[in-house]
């Protein structure tokens, strides 16, 4: 069970980072795999890239933020599969501000795609994840869901509000043969923040505050994203995994 051998698979947000990273860990398990981004460019130059897994990757162009996508979305799935079994909700962004200075608009922005939309890409695909008989929903959080780490408000709120979301459809789609859990990444090296790794004024008393004096690389969110996506975690649903190399637990 450490492959994820005929196993359907969508990644929204898979044309980069922590989402390219899952992407190309389920098809090295196994996996079928459809991702999504809202850049046909991106998407077409990750099918030729990975060209060697031939019919087993698909690209959409999808925003996960827009109805008639997440439709389009559907009905890809339900043609060329019939059911699902893994959804990854990856797809974030953030617009790092002072509270103050943020429009209405980009609040709502930030909400719309980071809570939001995971909520209705996982009702949406319900039906299908429930005929795979043993689905599972892997939403990406971030630390920043549960302390302030300078991200922004909005940012922090909305993560917050996934991990909410990531137990209560736990419990309530338990019923149906779904798992829905989380991880929790810190600073991970992607293109979100590769402007923000490049400032050591900023970045300095991040490391130093991380026991592993270190930020992440993409693929290790990858195999913790794999791990829960596996049959071999069939005992865990409704948790956060927190991958922020001992940050949190580090007191001083
Ligand atoms: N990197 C970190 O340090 C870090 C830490 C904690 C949590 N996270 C979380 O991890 C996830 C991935 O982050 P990342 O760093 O890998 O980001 P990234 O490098 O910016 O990649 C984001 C991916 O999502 C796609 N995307 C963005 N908005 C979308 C939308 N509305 N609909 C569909 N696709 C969309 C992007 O493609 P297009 O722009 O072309 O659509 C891209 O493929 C996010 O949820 C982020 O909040 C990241």
């Amino acid at each position: 069970m450490w492959n994820l051998n005929n196993k359907y698979a969508l990644v929204t947000g898979g044309t980069k980072g922590i989402g390219k990273a899952a992407v190309l860990e389920f098809l090295e398990l196994g996996a079928e795999v459809l991702f999504t981004s809202r850049t046909q460019k991106d998407i077409d130059l990750m099918v030729e890239e990975l060209k060697q897994y031939d019919n087993k990757i698909h690209g959409l162009v999808a925003d996960v933020a827009v109805t008639n996508d997440r439709q389009k979305v559907h009905n890809f799935i339900e043609k060329q599969w019939g059911k699902l079994d893994i959804l990854v909700n990856n797809a974030g962004i953030n617009i790092r501000k002072k509270a103050n200075d943020y429009s209405e608009e980009e609040f709502r922005k930030v909400m719309e795609i980071n809570l939001n939309a995971p909520f209705e890409v996982s009702r949406k695909l319900h039906s299908l994840l429930q005929k795979s008989g043993s689905a599972k929903i892997v939403n990406v959080a971030s630390s920043a869901a549960m302390q302030d780490v300078g991200t922004g408000t909005p940012y922090a709120m909305s993560k917050a509000g996934l991990l909410q979301q990531t137990r209560s459809l736990a419990v309530e789609w338990a019923a149906d043969g779904i798992r829905v859990n989380a991880v929790s990444p810190w600073f991970t090296v992607t293109p979100l923040t590769k402007g923000l790794l490049s400032e050591s004024e900023r970045m300095d008393p991040i490391i130093k505050r991380t026991p592993l004096k270190r930020v992440a690389e993409a693929r290790e969110m990858a195999s913790i994203i794999a791990f829960l996506a596996m049959d071999k975690s069939s005992y865990i649903t409704g948790q956060n995994i927190v991958a922020d190399g001992g940050m949190s637990i580090n007191a001083i």
